[in-house]
């Protein structure tokens, strides 16, 4: 039999600085006034078209989202700029990205009352990676004090659920007895502040997992139950940014070095995919849906959660049974539905049983059952 294996607990950074709807579409506006106004000949001969403003009311109808923590909210807000200004640092500083990682898994490590020398490994579980290498892994591990070994792995929005199973098979092999999940994840980056479609969608943020043997655990940690993963390709979010080509630092030029996508054929298409993924995956646990307390989901946008917490639970969830922190901190990619689980689940008692559950880009999704130990 493999080992029983835990979450002992998760830590959570959130950056001090954050975006209104409001402040955002006044500066997205400014910026198309300015576009239209310097484009206003070539706009009258019909040789480019104008821009179009965005709304408030849309970006909240649409997604649920109110507002957007970030790393740095004069760069974004600046129409001349429209992007995060996050200089470059010396090599012998921390990176951001460890930085924000290490606030997190500090978090975490203290709520499980455990020291960095009790963790044997160091997973850093992103969507984006400030750099190839050395791993941003490696460097948190290091800024801990980790013994053992540490690496970086990719799975763009489900990089958690992902990170978690990865760390659970550590230990049920034996290889572990306690791994961190960390999931820094400044979305900012990589999102084209001027494009009217997407604007809006993310956020920064990092969480940190800790994954334990479950006989090491502490009191009020979580039973994992079950995990599991799928992909399935698909081109509908997209980021072809890489080592082989630059950014366009404008975003202007070259758009799909940032994040773009369909996102009606995304709504479409994930939501049956994730659903059906987690009916299956209860049942295959023996569970009924009527026995999950909470579904932490990943959170991309709340009607594509209400959906498929409908399609799983047969009727309408609540906000207590599905609770989102898209309003605060809209779409965080990986580390979404760890905010969800971190900030709604004290309340749990001995015994409830829950969901942390993402998808995003590849597709790619991920389930973890959990139940709360004594
Ligand atoms: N302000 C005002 N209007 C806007 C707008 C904005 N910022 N952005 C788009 N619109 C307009 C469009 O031009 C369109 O107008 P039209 O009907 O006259 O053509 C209308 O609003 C609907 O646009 P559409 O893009 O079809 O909206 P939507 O209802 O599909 O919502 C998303 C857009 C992105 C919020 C939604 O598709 C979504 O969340 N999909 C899931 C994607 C996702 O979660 N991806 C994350 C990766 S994990």
């Amino acid at each position: 039999m493999s080992t029983a294996v835990a979450i002992s607990a998760t830590g959570l950074f959130t950056p001090e600085q954050s975006i209104t709807n409001e402040e955002l579409v006044a500066s997205f506006n400014a910026y198309v006034a300015q576009f239209n106004a310097e484009n206003a000949a070539a706009i009258a001969a019909g040789e480019r078209a104008a821009l179009e403003p965005s709304s408030q009311e849309f970006i909240e109808k649409a997604s649920g989202i109110k507002a957007r923590y970030v790393i740095d909210k004069t760069g974004v807000l600046d129409i001349q700029r429209m992007r995060p200004d996050i200089p470059e640092r010396a090599n012998d500083a921390p990176s951001v990205m460890a930085e924000i990682g290490v606030a997190a898994a500090k978090q975490a490590l203290a709520r499980a009352d455990r020291k960095a020398e009790h963790v044997d490994a160091v997973i850093c579980a992103a969507s984006n990676m400030q750099r190839a290498y050395p791993a941003m892994a490696i460097e948190i591990q290091h800024a801990l004090g980790v013994d053992g070994y540490a690496f970086d792995m990719n799975v763009a929005c489900s990089s958690a659920t992902f990170g978690i199973q990865t760390a659970a098979d550590f230990v049920r092999a034996g290889h572990a007895k306690s791994v961190l999940v960390v999931n820094p994840e400044i979305c900012s980056g990589h999102l084209n502040w001027r494009d009217r479609d997407s604007h809006f969608i993310f956020g920064d943020v990092a969480t940190a997992v800790l994954v334990e043997a479950a006989d090491i655990a502490p009191q009020g940690s979580w039973a994992i139950l079950g995990t599991r993963l799928k992909t399935k390709f698909s081109n509908n979010i997209r980021n072809n940014f890489g080592f082989l080509n630059r950014a366009d630092p404008t975003g202007i030029g070259k758009t799909d070095k940032l994040f773009v996508q369909d996102g009606r054929k995304v709504f479409k298409e994930v939501v049956p995919m994730v659903s059906d993924m987690i009916l299956s995956h209860l049942s295959d646990l023996g569970m009924k849906p009527d026995e999950l307390r909470r579904m932490w989901l990943h959170q991309a946008n709340a009607n594509m959660n209400r959906l498929i917490a409908a399609r799983v639970l047969g009727r309408d969830a609540t906000e207590d049974e599905s609770p989102t922190v898209l309003d605060e901190y809209a779409n965080t990619s990986s580390a979404g539905s760890i905010i969800a689980f971190h900030r709604h689940s004290n309340d749990l008692q001995t015994g409830d049983r829950g969901l942390i559950c993402s998808f995003g880009a590849g597709y790619s999704a991920g389930t973890v059952f959990v139940a709360k130990a004594a």
